[in-house]
């Protein structure tokens, strides 16, 4: 596996949307900014969505602005439609993410709508955006199981990602929502989605509700997967999956990748300040294995040295 693989960070709008304690606008581009100065140069800042859906995404724009200048990175946000692509547009995305779900009931749920009315309903995002010079990422949730139809089948995954890509996405993320797959059901979906979306075009997003996360990326490493959708601290989750927790944590990710030899790019001593800086704002003590074991480790050394 000694070749790039490319992370995804979510922690400023998957992580942050499903918090109970609001972060403001200021504290959200601080925490970007230390993501990016950790190495993470790819990062989900925001959705442009109904604020009755989602409040924690308020200022989504100002957010977009506020780090829009920083160099070399490239910043995503989540449009459900029209109204939130124009209003990301004029906030200055360069890529937006449209998100559809493998099952009925949680499209219902997310986006109030069939999955074959979502699909209609990206069909102008995806065209304004590319006559903008603007690009889509697709979103598939649910793609290893759903709160409300229980079991999905990859038939139905494939459909859905098949065409998110015929439409135009230049790659398609594939949500394990309320994160209860395990690494034989992952290797299968991703199998059978290659078969119509290339392999290196698909992301890994998996939650992390049932600790499977980290085992289901190995084993789409294995498959040939090189792009993972991960959350410093391991925060968050979605409102619409009611129990699931937050994405597969960032800190776990590299430390698992630098293991295997996978060179990240990551400074993981910045990366864990950035994620105890948040945590700290928000009043809780991170998800992360690996933040926790650093923390311990430096609070164990700060006391003799203090000793
Ligand atoms: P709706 O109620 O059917 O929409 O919601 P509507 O078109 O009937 O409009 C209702 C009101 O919402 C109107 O305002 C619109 O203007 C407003 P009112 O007249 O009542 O004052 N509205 C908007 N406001 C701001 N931005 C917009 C927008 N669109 C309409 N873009 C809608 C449909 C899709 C808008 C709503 O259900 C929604 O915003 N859903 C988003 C839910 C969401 O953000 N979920 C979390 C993200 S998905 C996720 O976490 C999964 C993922 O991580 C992958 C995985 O883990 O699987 C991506
Ligand atoms: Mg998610």
């Amino acid at each position: 596996m000694g070749e790039t693989v490319r992370i995804i960070e979510m922690g400023p709008r998957d992580g942050l949307q499903n918090e109970r304690t609001p972060v403001g606008v200021t504290a959200r581009i601080a925490f970007i900014e230390a993501l990016v100065a950790s190495g993470l140069h790819t990062v989900e800042v925001g959705a442009f969505v109904s604020p009755k859906a989602i409040p924690q995404m308020v200022g989504s724009d100002e957010v977009l602005r506020g780090v829009g200048s920083i160099a070399g990175s490239e910043f995503h946000v989540l449009v459900p439609n029209l109204k939130g692509y124009e209003a990301a547009r004029a906030a200055g995305a360069k890529v937006v993410s449209v998100f559809a779900a493998a099952s009925e009931g949680f499209s219902r749920a997310n986006i109030n709508c069939s999955v074959a009315e979502s699909i209609e309903r990206f069909k102008p995002v995806v065209a304004r955006a590319r006559a903008d010079g603007i690009r889509v990422r697709g979103y598939v949730s649910c793609v290893l199981g759903c709160p409300h139809d229980g079991e999905v089948k990859p038939q139905a995954v494939v459909d859905v990602a098949k065409s998110l890509w015929d439409l135009g996405c230049y790659e398609i993320s594939l949500g394990d929502t309320i994160g209860v797959g395990t690494p034989g059901q992952a290797r299968e979906l991703l199998r059978a989605v290659a078969g119509s979306v290339p392999m290196r075009s698909l992301a890994m997003h998996f939650h992390d509700t049932y600790g499977q996360a980290l085992a289901n990326l190995y084993a789409g490493l294995e498959e040939g997967a090189r792009v993972i959708d991960s959350a410093a601290g391991g925060l968050g989750g979605c409102p619409f999956a009611p129990g699931a927790t937050g994405n597969v944590a960032t800190e776990d990710v590299v430390y698992m990748l630098e293991g295997l030899g996978v060179s990240t790019g990551v400074d993981m001593a910045k990366l864990v300040a950035a994620t105890n800086a948040i945590s700290h704002q928000l009043g809780r003590a991170p998800v992360s294995r690996v933040a926790n074991a650093l923390n311990a480790k430096g609070n164990r050394s700060e006391t003799s040295k203090r000793d």
